[in-house]
């Protein structure tokens, strides 16, 4: 099969790079930020409002899709894309994850996870066969494995045997692969690196999920509730054992600032709820730092959210008229501010591949976050 990755170019004073990955539903410049679509939509936009902030690829989730409306229901709609009338790239998580965070009387079996729907307790079961399945009903551009993401903080013993058996039910999944003639369609699995706070098993997480040559991977484990300086920690523990050739992608990460420093570490993708979620409260993100449109001071201000960005939000509403939207609980907030926040991630990730271009990424994205952070103080 012809290389999926192009590594266009590495910074010289950082290991950022700039790359390209190719996929069945169009090409992902990277470093991106990928808007997150849980249930088959990016809450309170539509497909057109994606295409107009620039968005190269959404995430959708197994775990939710699969218990409504069943992958099965979306398998026989022509699949996610054809679905939600989406035609550009998506990544699908594979539901581990979210079956740690969300269900009920989970218990971990050898060959996967038995839990209850947290929609209707009903008894069901996720493993590599049931994973890789689902991804196919949906259509999914990039798979991920099923991992077992053990919580922070978290004993050595414990973490260990997470590690193995995400290794393991990795190599599952990329024989399921392998048979069944997904790689051959073109779909894409990436392979996830746990291994909690353990510089030294998530080296070897790495590199053991290395050998099954899978088109990418992801950091995971990350941002379940460590302080700030430990989740870098462990993502700059974790890249440096990631093979170069390949896309890599921290998994629902981060803050602005955060982004820009795991770039800098050799981060090519990342997915958050983040701006989405505290823009349906009225936070909203600015250059000089976030800002909560709710606070009285925006009541009579005539300025866009941030001056010149070109976004529909910010072209054609002031604050005070937004501030009345959230005050007034009108569901135009939810989407106004939903897309001026994605668009200002999707518009700084171009920033970030246009500095590396210019080769000039390590001092500007410093120069970023300190005017960022001034604004938080
Ligand atoms: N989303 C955020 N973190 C993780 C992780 O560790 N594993 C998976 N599968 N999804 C995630």
């Amino acid at each position: 099969m012809p290389s999926h990755f192009d590594l266009i170019s590495t910074d010289t004073a950082t290991a950022a790079r700039r790359g390209r990955l190719r996929t069945r539903h169009g090409v992902v410049e990277t470093p991106i930020f990928m808007p997150v679509g849980t249930q088959g939509t990016v809450k309170a936009l539509t497909p057109a409002h994606l295409h107009e902030i620039g968005a190269q690829i959404i995430l959708g989730n197994t775990y939710h899709l699969n218990l409504r409306p069943t992958s099965e229901l979306v398998a026989e709609m022509g699949g996610l894309h054809e679905f939600m009338g989406w035609n550009k790239p998506i990544l699908t998580d594979s539901g581990g994850f979210q079956v740690f965070s969300l269900a009920k009387l989970r218990k971990l079996k050898p060959d996967g996870i038995e839990f209850q729907s947290h929609i209707d307790g009903k008894k069901l079961f996720l493993g590599p066969k049931e994973v890789m399945q689902i991804q196919t009903n949906l259509g999914s551009d990039i798979a991920m494995v099923i991992d077992e993401c053990p919580p922070w903080p978290c004993d050595r013993d414990a973490c260990a045997s997470a590690v193995e058996r995400s290794f393991r039910w990795a190599g599952q999944c990329r024989d399921i692969a392998v048979d069944s003639g997904f790689f051959e369609a073109g779909h894409h699995l990436f392979g996830i690196v746990q291994g909690s706070t353990f510089d030294d098993q998530r080296r070897e997480a790495a590199e053991s999920l290395a050998t099954l040559d899978l088109p990418g991977y992801a950091v995971g484990g990350v941002s379940v509730g460590e302080p700030e300086p430990e989740m870098l920690k462990q993502v700059g523990a974790t890249t440096p054992f990631m093979p170069a050739d390949k896309p890599r992608y921290t998994m629902g990460l981060g803050t602005p600032p955060q982004l820009l420093k795991m770039v800098a570490l050799g981060v090519d993708m990342f997915d958050c709820v983040l701006p989405s979620r505290v823009a349906r409260n009225g936070l909203v993100f600015t250059p000089n730092g976030p800002i909560n449109l709710r606070n009285e001071k925006f009541r009579l201000d005539k300025s866009p959210i941030v001056e010149g960005l070109d976004n529909y939000t910010c072209r054609n509403f002031t604050r005070a008229y937004l501030r009345h939207l959230l005050l007034a609980e009108e569901m135009l907030a939810g989407t106004l501010l939903t897309l001026h926040n994605l668009h200002f991630y999707l518009d700084l990730m171009a920033q970030v591949r246009a500095h590396l271009e210019a080769g000039d990424y390590a001092s500007w994205h410093l120069e970023w976050i300190a005017r960022y952070e001034a604004g938080l103080a």
